[in-house]
């Protein structure tokens, strides 16, 4: 059987913590060894011009989030690793979907009836601070997935939408010009690690309460250590499903770990020893790969050689694909 395509972007907006590298980034690298399928990966820099206006932290993210997936060892030579704004032909591609797309698909998406939605309560314009750019994600993000064909791709739960969309979409192309694209379809792994940030609250760039993944190593246990706990004392026992230590101890610990942490509570370790042991595990981890990520953000040249690299592979295929579809719709060489 032909090798499946698995796909997915990640948006360059804000500097990635310990919950975006434990529910998404962590698997997806380890994803991203996998023989057996082919997989893309891309920085979706297009899509971070929706949220974010200042050309500056635009550029910074994409930096620091390239970096970031190397240094913690995606696997470039199997996966295609590449930006999205260097893939020329996706605007392209986003055009002709745009002329078949509904209005009204769109108009029943999540995010821009939210919008909408706030406005309104607000006593706004509807339309108040809506970019045609929010409106058209969900066709920007249609053609990232169809350029390629993938056949999965590996989203958070509130992306499944915009997968249907993308799905609805192809349909549509498919059905006026010919099949050429394959259904996509979203992977939505329910059993996500969410961790809880330093408030007790999901860990959130937006709760103000995360824990910076690269971060000096004192800085970082700083950050641990500000982690809210209840006031039992030391020898005290403590309940491990009531403690945001514990939940991100179990999402960086072997199980033997685990149980070990578990029965220090029952024996009432106290808070700032059993931080303390956090710190350390999770440094365990991100030590090496932290060195990594400061030589790779002191020279960005190889990372833009990287992604260059990436682009080159990727648009082995979209060229080649894009003029099929140039076809497609008659836009052809008339001579
Ligand atoms: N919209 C996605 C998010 O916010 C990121 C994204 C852009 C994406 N294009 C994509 C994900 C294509 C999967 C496939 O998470």
């Amino acid at each position: 059987m032909a090798k499946q395509t698995v796909l997915t972007g990640i948006t360059t907006t804000g500097t990635p913590h310990l919950g975006n590298y434990v529910g998404a980034i962590k698997p997806a690298i380890a994803a991203s060894r996998n023989q057996d399928v082919r997989s893309y990966y891309f920085l979706a820099d297009y899509h971070a011009l929706v949220k974010c206006g200042e050309p500056e932290r635009v550029r910074q993210s994409t930096l620091e989030i390239a970096a970031t997936w190397l240094a913690l060892g995606l696997d470039t030579d199997n996966a295609v690793f590449y930006r999205q704004s260097d893939i020329t032909e996706i605007p392209e591609l986003t055009w002709l979907l745009t002329c078949v797309c509904a209005k009204g698909l769109m108009n029943r998406a999540h995010a821009y009836k939210a919008a909408v939605q706030a406005n309104e309560e607000a006593g706004e314009d509807p339309d108040f601070q809506i970019t045609m750019g929010l409106f058209n994600y969900p066709i920007l993000m249609s053609a990232d997935i169809l350029m390629f064909n993938a056949h999965k791709v590996p989203v958070g739960k509130d992306q499944g939408q915009h997968l249907e969309m993308a799905r609805d979409i192809a349909q549509r192309f498919n059905h006026h010009y010919g099949e050429h694209f394959v259904l996509p379809e979203a992977v939505i792994d329910d059993n996500v690690a969410t961790l809880p940030g330093q408030d007790g609250r999901k860990m959130s760039k937006s709760y103000n309460n995360a824990i910076p993944l690269w971060v000096p190593e004192k800085k970082l246990r700083k950050a641990v250590m500000k982690i809210m706990t209840n006031s039992l004392e030391p020898g005290q026992p403590k309940d491990p499903d009531d403690s945001s230590v514990f939940a991100i101890y179990r999402a960086f610990a072997s199980d033997k770990q685990r149980a070990a942490m578990q029965d220090a509570f029952a024996a009432g370790i106290a808070w700032g020893e059993a931080k303390q042991q956090l710190f350390e595990l999770i440094n365990a981890e991100l030590a090496e790969p932290r060195e990594r990520y400061e030589a790779l953000i002191a020279e960005p040249a190889v990372i833009e050689n990287k992604l260059r690299e990436g682009a080159e592979r990727a648009r082995a295929y979209s060229r080649a694909f894009m003029d099929k579809l140039r076809h497609a719709v008659g836009i052809r060489p008339l001579g």
